[in-house]
């Protein structure tokens, strides 16, 4: 089999680091990959979104299954091109089609989905600037902190959370009238504030059945003690202590079960992943958000944890006999800290040279931007590396990551030495 993995993150390296030790595979190709993958496949220097480079990639290589990893190139519709494509068709797309993607592209769709079948989430509406008034009158039912969402895309960025109400009616009118985040806050939704403790549950369907993947919690802010800007993701941590069996299980009837439903009663075909980010509530679960890709750094904790063949997993999806195929997970703690750029999430620099990556390691190291520049790695990107490990505990995972992460180097590297310390409270 000959599998084609689109993106250049840590992400894709941990898929391509997956599918390279399945038995299944004959190839492996990468566009455009990082200095990582390049030791896991071919790189191709093709970027996500040229649909007419990639058709000719799946041509020339006799491609058979390509796996989708960001979700600009499924909200622009990569695999509706495929199925309109009659030299494409026939390949399977890991990955919903732009109907299913809208679950990430259009918070408004989302929680208007959520609330079409009962999929438990923050109280919310949506303003455009026709109803800014509106949308003052209802940021004074809530309670502060105030929670606005740009609908569409905004790179990460398009959330804002509040205390003031005065700032927050400015944010409205400045998302809607002044298109703070262009056209992504066209349509706002504001919603009510959760409280409680933040974790991911990933999900792969073939759109009947489903297995449920090992949850994640992500480090989001650039500094020690959750303070500072929000980046892509700074660590992560699987399993989740404070999400036992009981916590899954509930998320398993109260949203997967329904989320998998909806979609079929609303004739949406879905193959992929579904990243649901949640909020545990006093040990309730409340949908924050749906994507339809897996989540970075989260990628490279779940994977590691996964002991069955990928490929075949990925297969069932592709031919809807997912409900038959075996799925084991690895119950020790995986725990993954990201190294970044100096800068980063501001302005930062690309091209330092990489040192120490030919250490041995008690880690898998992911590249997360990085490039070669003949044997040389240089970094390229916010996010360089993400460093995974295992342990009995998180501390003895993470301990292993930091250890792992003092011995490569580059200008301005920084790390958060306080992933998973939140956590011990709950092991
Ligand atoms: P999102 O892009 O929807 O994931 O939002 C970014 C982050 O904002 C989330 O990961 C949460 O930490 C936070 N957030 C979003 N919505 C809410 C909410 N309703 N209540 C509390 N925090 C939220
Ligand atoms: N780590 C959060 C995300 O992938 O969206």
């Amino acid at each position: 089999m000959n599998v084609l993995i689109l993106g250049s993150g840590g992400r894709e390296h941990a898929f391509a680091w997956k599918i390279a030790q399945s038995k299944q595979l004959q190839n492996l190709y990468i566009a455009p990959g990082n200095a990582g993958t390049a030791n896991c496949g071919t790189n191709l220097n093709v970027a996500v979104n040229d649909f007419e480079a990639i058709k000719n990639i799946v041509w020339e290589k006799d491609i058979n299954l390509v796996l989708v990893g960001p979700e600009d190139p499924l909200v622009n519709g990569i695999h509706d091109f495929f199925l309109n494509d009659d030299v494409l068709k026939d390949i399977p797309v890991i990955g919903p089609k732009k109907d299913g993607a809208q679950l990430e592209g259009s918070k408004d769709f989302s929680k208007q989905f959520m609330l079409k079948h009962g999929v438990p989430t923050a109280r919310y509406a949506t303003f455009t600037k026709n109803n800014l008034n509106e949308g003052y009158a209802f940021l004074e039912t809530l309670e502060p902190p105030f929670v606005l969402k740009a609908d569409g895309l905004a790179a990460g960025k398009g959330v804002l959370i509040i205390d003031n109400i005065t700032e927050a009616k400015e944010e409205l009118k400045k998302m809607l009238v002044d298109a703070k985040f262009g056209n992504a806050s066209t349509k706002v939704v504001i919603e009510e504030f959760l409280k409680g403790i933040e974790l991911s549950v990933f999900v792969l369907t073939d759109g009947k059945s489903y297995k449920i993947l090992p949850a994640a919690k992500d480090y989001k802010r650039i500094g020690e003690g959750d303070t500072g800007l929000n980046t892509g993701g700074m660590g992560a941590v699987s399993p989740v202590p404070f999400a036992n069996e009981a916590f899954i299980k509930k998320v398993e009837e109260l949203v997967v079960k329904p989320t998998i439903k909806g979609l079929n009663k609303d004739g949406i075909d879905y193959r992929g992943f579904i990243f649901i980010g949640l909020m545990n509530c006093n040990g309730e679960p409340s949908v924050i958000e749906y994507n339809c890709r897996m989540g970075d750094p989260e990628t490279e904790v779940v994977i590691p944890r996964i002991k069955t063949d990928f490929i075949d997993l990925l297969q069932g999806v592709a031919t809807q006999t997912l409900h038959q195929k075996e799925y084991e997970t690895i119950t020790e703690t995986a725990t993954t800290v990201v190294l970044v750029s100096g800068g980063y999430p501001g302005d930062f620099e690309k091209g330092k040279i990489v040192n120490g990556l030919n250490n041995s390691f008690d880690s898998q190291v992911f590249h997360s931007g990085t490039k070669l520049d003949g044997d040389k790695v240089l970094t390229n990107g916010g996010r360089v590396f993400a460093i995974t490990s295992f342990g009995k505990t998180i501390e003895e995972a993470v301990n292993k990551s930091f250890a792992t992460a003092d011995k490569i180097n580059y200008e301005g590297k920084y790390f958060r030495r306080d992933i998973g310390k939140d956590l011990k409270i709950y092991q």
